[in-house]
C-alpha cells in the first residue's frame, strides 16, 4: 500500500493529570495480554447479573459468544443498582438553544423509564419487538432507549436528520411496530416538525400499529386517534414500577444503521452482555472516570456514539452528563464554551469537524470563558489532523489537559485504539494503541503483517462489544467483516500506519463509505438517490477534501437525452438526495458529464475521479475503456472550480 505517512512527534501529558488518575493501566495491558479471558471477566465483574455466566467467551470469530448463561439488563444497569448511592446524582443537565436548562436525577430517570416501559407494555410491546426512535436530543430520547431495554424490546434510533424515506427502509427493515418520537426538533434556531417526517413514512410502514410522541413545542402537530398517543397520556396512566427483564447475555440489545460500500445500510446488531462490558470498560478507561466529572459527548443519539458515550456508558458508571439539543453554532459561535463554563464541564468528547469549526472562529472566543473545569479532551468519527489537534489541545485544553483520540466504528461497540493519557505520551494525528484486550494487526495486499508503516486496520481476536450480525443479512455479515477463508480476523475498512513506536494513524476508508462531518455516507446510497431523479441516467460520487467537513460529497451525473444541464436541474438533484436520505448526504457539487469513466466491463472508475477531485495525478489507467470521457470529466471539473473561484 502507498505510504507517504509520517506521524508528528509525541507530546508529553501535564503531570498533575497523571497523579490525579485514578486507574493505573499498565497492570491491565499485562493482564489482558497473558489472560484476555481473565481481563474481561475483571471487567465484567463490574456489572451486576442477575444471573452468572458460564464462560466468558467461546464459540468463533465471527460469532463468538460472551458471557453465555448469564443474564443482565441495562436499564437495571444504568440505573437501579445506583439507586443506594446516587438517586439525587444528577444524571441529565439538559441544555438547548433557546437558553432552557432542565436537570434529570437518577431517581427521576429511573421513575421515567419504569412508567414508558410499562407504557410500551401496554402497547403491545414486548422482549424482542423492535421500536423505532426518532428523536432530538432531549432526556425523552434516553428514556425511550432505556424503556426497551428494560422490557428487552430491541431498540433502533434512527438520527432525526434523515428523511422520511430513509425512516422508512430502516422501520421496513428491522420490522418495528412502534415508532417513539416528538413533535419538533430544535436546530439552528428552526423547531423542526419531526412528526410530520415520521407521519409520511408511516405510509409505507403498515406494521408500524402505534407511535408515541412526546409533546416538546408549540408546532401543530396531527394525530391520527387511532395510531398516535401522546407520551404524557402514556405515561399518565401506568404503573411506576416495572422489573427489568432478565435479557440473556447474547440476545440482541440494538439495532443501529450504518453505510456500507453497496446497497442500503446495513443494521448492525449488538448483543446485551458484551456491549454493556465494553462500553463500560473503554468509558472508565478512557476518561479516567472520577466521581464528581461533568461529562459531555457532543455526539447525537442516532449514532453509535450518541448510544455508547451518551447513554450507555455515562450511565453505567453514574456520571453526571450535560446533553445540548441544536447546532454548536447556534444561539452564538461560543455556545460550547459558554455552557462548558457554566456547568463546569470536566470531560469534553467531540468531533474533528466541530475542533475545525471552532478554529476557523478564531481563537478570540474561547479565551472569553471560564475552561478551567476541563481536564480532559476526546475527539472522535475522523482523523483529528495534526493542525486541529493544536488548537484544540492550545485553546481548549490550554496545553494542561490531554486529548484522546478514540478509533472504533458502530460494529466495534466500543472504543478501540485510544491513547490512555495516564500512561502514554500523545502524538498529534495518531489515535495511539489498542486499548487493553484489543489486538490489532495492519496487513498488506497480501494479508501480510505490516510491522511499520502503512495496511489495511483488522482486528484479530473477539472482543465483547463486537457485532453479533448483520440484521437478517448473514452472507454480507461475512463477506464484509471476516472476509478471508478461515474467517480469523475482522476486517474494519479502515487503512492506518504504524510507527515505531507502535503509535497507529488512521489514514481513512479504503471502501466507498465516505466521511462527512464525521457522518458515515456510503457512495453507492447517494448515487442511488441522485438516479432515481427523472432526468438522470447514471452517478458517480466521490469525496473531495474539505477544510472544515473532512470530506465533501461530489457528484458526477450523466444525463438522459434530451435533458439539458442547468443551475434548476442541480439544485432539483440535491434536494432528490435530501428527500431519500436526509440534508447530512447533500452533495456539495454536481458535475455534468457526457460520459463518466468506465472499465472495459462498463464499471464506473470512481478511483480515477477521485484522483481528479482531490488533485492526484492519476492512478493506473490500463484498464480504462474511455479514455476521452475522462478527459473531459477533468475539464469539467476544472472548469466547475474556475467558476466557484
Ligand atoms: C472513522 C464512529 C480517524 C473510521 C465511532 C471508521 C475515525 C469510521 C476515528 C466509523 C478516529 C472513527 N480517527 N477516523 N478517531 N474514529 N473514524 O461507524 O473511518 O460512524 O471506520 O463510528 O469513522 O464510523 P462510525
Amino acid at each position: 500500500m502507498h505510504d507517504t505517512c509520517k506521524t508528528e512527534a509525541a507530546v508529553p501529558v501535564n503531570p498533575a493529570f497523571k497523579e490525579q488518575a485514578n486507574i493505573q493501566h499498565e497492570h491491565l495491558y499485562t493482564l489482558a495480554a497473558h489472560d484476555p479471558q481473565a481481563y474481561w471477566n475483571l471487567q465484567a465483574q463490574k456489572l451486576s447479573w442477575f444471573t452468572p455466566y458460564h464462560a466468558v467467551m467461546d464459540g468463533t470469530f465471527a460469532h463468538a459468544r460472551w458471557f453465555a448463561g448469564g443474564t443482565l439488563n441495562l436499564a437495571y444497569n444504568c440505573l437501579d443498582r445506583h439507586m443506594p448511592y446516587a438517586a439525587d446524582r444528577i444524571a441529565l443537565y439538559c441544555a438547548d438553544e433557546l437558553g432552557g436548562m432542565r436537570t434529570v436525577t437518577y431517581s427521576q430517570l429511573l421513575e421515567e423509564v419504569q412508567k414508558l416501559a410499562n407504557g410500551l407494555k401496554s402497547l403491545g410491546v414486548s422482549k424482542g419487538d423492535r421500536v423505532a426512535i426518532y428523536m432530538p436530543m432531549i432526556s425523552e430520547a434516553v428514556v425511550a432507549m432505556l424503556a426497551c431495554a428494560r422490557i428487552g424490546a430491541i431498540h433502533t434510533v434512527v438520527f432525526a436528520g434523515f428523511s422520511a424515506q430513509a425512516l422508512a427502509d430502516r422501520i421496513q427493515d428491522a420490522s418495528c411496530s412502534v415508532v417513539i418520537t416528538a413533535d419538533g426538533s430544535l436546530r439552528k434556531g428552526k423547531m423542526l416538525a419531526i412528526k410530520n417526517t415520521v407521519d409520511c413514512a408511516l405510509e409505507r410502514c403498515p406494521e408500524v400499529k402505534h407511535t408515541v410522541v412526546v409533546q416538546h413545542s408549540s408546532l401543530a402537530c396531527s394525530m391520527d386517534l387511532e395510531r398516535d398517543i401522546w407520551y404524557h397520556d402514556l405515561l399518565a396512566d401506568v404503573d411506576a414500577v416495572c422489573a427489568p427483564e432478565p435479557m440473556q447475555s447474547e440476545d440482541a440489545a440494538f439495532i443501529l444503521y450504518t453505510s456500507g460500500t453497496t446497497g442500503k445500510p446495513k443494521g448492525i446488531i449488538h448483543a446485551v452482555g458484551g456491549y454493556a462490558v465494553g462500553a463500560a470498560s473503554s468509558m472508565e478507561l478512557v476518561f479516567d472516570v472520577k466521581a464528581d466529572d461533568i461529562y459531555w459527548c457532543t455526539a447525537d443519539v442516532g449514532w453509535i456514539t450518541g448510544h455508547t458515550y451518551v447513554v450507555y456508558g455515562p450511565l453505567l458508571l453514574g456520571m453526571s452528563q450535560l446533553i445540548y439539543e441544536g447546532a454548536l453554532s447556534h444561539p452564538h459561535q461560543a455556545i460550547t464554551w459558554q455552557l462548558i463554563d457554566q456547568y463546569k464541564v470536566s470531560i469534553l468528547y467531540t468531533a474533528p469537524t466541530a475542533v475545525r469549526m471552532f478554529s476557523q472562529w478564531g481563537d478570540a472566543l474561547p479565551h472569553n470563558y471560564d475552561l478551567s473545569s476541563l481536564r480532559l479532551l476526546g475527539s472522535v468519527g475522523e482523523p483529528l489532523n495534526p493542525q486541529a489537534w493544536h488548537w484544540y489541545y492550545k485553546h481548549i485544553g490550554r496545553e494542561r489537559c490531554p486529548i484522546v483520540d478514540t478509533w472504533w466504528q458502530t460494529e466495534t461497540g466500543s472504543i478501540m485504539i485510544s491513547s490512555l493519557p495516564s500512561i502514554h505520551a500523545m502524538k498529534p494525528g495518531c489515535v495511539g494503541k489498542p486499548l487493553p484486550g484489543i489486538t490489532v494487526e495492519l496487513v498488506d495486499d497480501l494479508r501480510m503483517s505490516v510491522q511499520q508503516g502503512t495496511g489495511y486496520l483488522t482486528i484479530t481476536t473477539p472482543w465483547p462489544s463486537m457485532m453479533r450480525g448483520i440484521w437478517a443479512d448473514e452472507a454480507r455479515f461475512r463477506a464484509t467483516y471476516f472476509p478471508n477463508d478461515r474467517y480469523d480476523r475482522y476486517v474494519s475498512g479502515d487503512a492506518a500506519h504504524v510507527d515505531e513506536t507502535h503509535d497507529i494513524m488512521i489514514v481513512g476508508r479504503v471502501d466507498d463509505v465516505l466521511n462527512v462531518s464525521g457522518h458515515r455516507i456510503g457512495t453507492a446510497e447517494v448515487e442511488s438517490a441522485i438516479v432515481e431523479y427523472i432526468a438522470v441516467a447514471e452517478a458517480a460520487v466521490v469525496g473531495k477534501p474539505d477544510a472544515i467537513k473532512g470530506q465533501a460529497l461530489v457528484a458526477f451525473v450523466l444525463l438522459k437525452d434530451g435533458y439539458a444541464a442547468t443551475e434548476e436541474l442541480a439544485v432539483g438533484i440535491k434536494q432528490q438526495v435530501v428527500a431519500s436520505i436526509g440534508a447530512l448526504a447533500r452533495p456539495d457539487e454536481i458535475i455534468f458529464c457526457a460520459d463518466l469513466p468506465k472499465t472495459r466491463s462498463g464499471k464506473i472508475m470512481r478511483r480515477l475521479l477521485k484522483d481528479i477531485v482531490q488533485g492526484n495525478t492519476l492512478s493506473d489507467v490500463t484498464t480504462l475503456a474511455n479514455q476521452d470521457a475522462l478527459a473531459l470529466v477533468a475539464q469539467q471539473w476544472q472548469h466547475a472550480q474556475q467558476e466557484l473561484r
